[in-house]
């Protein structure tokens, strides 16, 4: 018998507990084990819960509990979280967490000290929601040196920008939308600043390269500041804008990530991913493209991924966890503004010489657009000196 502590009764929380409940004949014969929930640590009350049994307010019950074998974080954050998930791995139980921020900060010490302790961390929920994407990554693909990732990873931005097309909202009311779905960060200010998907690129990365790539190096800039206008001209090109996270490989054994909006063609399958859902591009030097694609945010999907990871912490046949990351390398990471793009560019009066005129319904005074050619950010700030310049998003190609 397996018994399971959930730590952190919020969207995700719960939604492990219910799967675990609706599904426990099913998830018990996967693991090949029966398994149980036994406590919930939140420092709330739920007396109206069906679970309302199994909630404590202390970590030490979950920790002295040998009957305890598998422990999941969904509390987020990193202080608590990174204080249980220690106290757990050294107390010998397995971790599964979804906890983003957890994992791109001190996801390397966590695993190695989950294979000092023989448990595994496992943490397939903290990119992409439901998508099966990190196991894959690492053990399907493992013989690939990876060459470039480049994904939709946050399901609040992608809803903001899909109801702003679909619905012609103004991203706040969008953003109020992703809020009432349980899509959204407690303070969604990490979703719409880009941090969230900067967090997720730092787990693919490291998983991808083998390095642990820290938030603090993915230059990230977030949506805060696309408008209509900007969906407009993207649309008049047959383009739609995507938040999208990018690691290249340089043949150097340097990586250039970064986060930031893009114009992608509608052509393109990350121009036709809509609502909450997410899609990851991982290129592979000998299996080419690969695309993982589902719900990337919401109660259910993600807690199917938790759910997941507990079943395969049971079976144990991933005992050294994921493909183990070395530490950082601050000597290999390039610099965005040196990858040359084409780029959006709306000003708010003049003209862009050698750039493209783009037309679009929204065209407010004598504001316009431009698509330019090829070439670095910085190339582009010296073309943009002295212009009083609205926008400017890279184009994917
Ligand atoms: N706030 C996150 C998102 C939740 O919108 O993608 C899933 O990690």
């Amino acid at each position: 018998m397996v018994k399971v502590a959930i730590i952190g009764f919020g969207v995700v929380g719960s939604g492990v507990a219910e799967i675990l409940t609706d599904n426990g004949a099913g998830i018990s014969r996967k693991a090949g084990d029966p398994i149980e929930l036994k406590y919930i640590l939140d420092v709330r009350d739920f007396p109206d819960s069906p679970f309302a049994d199994k909630f404590i307010k202390v970590f030490d019950v979950i920790e002295g509990d040998p009957e305890v074998n598998v422990v999941v974080e969904t509390i987020g954050g990193v202080s608590a979280a990174l204080e249980f998930t220690e106290r757990a791995l050294k107390a010998g139980k397995s971790v599964v967490s979804s906890n983003k921020e957890l994992v791109a900060t001190h996801g390397r010490y966590l695993l190695e000290l989950a294979a000092k302790n023989k448990v595994v961390y496992l943490f397939e929920a903290s990119v992409g929601g439901g998508i099966p994407i990190l196991r894959p990554l690492s053990e399907c693909m493992a013989a690939n040196d990876i060459l470039e990732i480049c994904g939709i990873v946050n399901g609040t931005a992608n809803y903001i920008f899909t109801r702003m097309v679909q619905d012609g909202i103004p991203f706040e009311e969008a953003l109020r939308g992703a809020q009432a779905n349980g899509y959204a960060e407690k303070d969604p200010t990490a979703d719409v600043e880009g941090l969230d998907t900067c967090r997720k690129l730092c787990i693919l990365s490291s998983i991808a390269f083998g390095w642990h790539l820290l938030p603090e190096q993915v230059p990230t800039i977030g949506i805060t500041k696309i408008t209509l206008a900007d969906e407009a001209y993207a649309d008049s090109c047959g383009m739609r804008i995507k938040l999208l996270c990018r690691a290249i490989a340089g043949a150097d054994g340097s990586i250039c990530p970064f986060v930031e909006p893009h114009f992608v063609s509608m052509k393109d399958p990350l121009g036709g991913v809509e609502d909450v859902f997410n899609a990851i591009k991982v290129t592979g030097d000998s299996v080419g493209d690969v695309m993982f694609y589902g719900r990337g945010a919401g109660k259910l999907p993600t807690a199917s991924a938790v759910v997941a990871d507990i079943i395969a912490a049971v079976r144990k046949h991933t005992l050294a966890g994921y493909q183990p990351w070395q530490e950082n390398r601050p000597g290999d990471v390039m610099f965005a503004e040196r990858f040359a793009s084409r780029w959006y560019v709306r000003l708010a009066k003049g003209e862009l010489t050698g750039a493209k005129k783009l037309s679009a319904h929204q065209v407010q005074g004598e504001e316009s657009g431009w698509m330019t050619g090829p070439m670095t950010r910085i190339d582009l700030n010296a073309e943009l000196e002295g212009k009083t310049v609205l926008s400017v998003i890279r184009v994917m190609d």
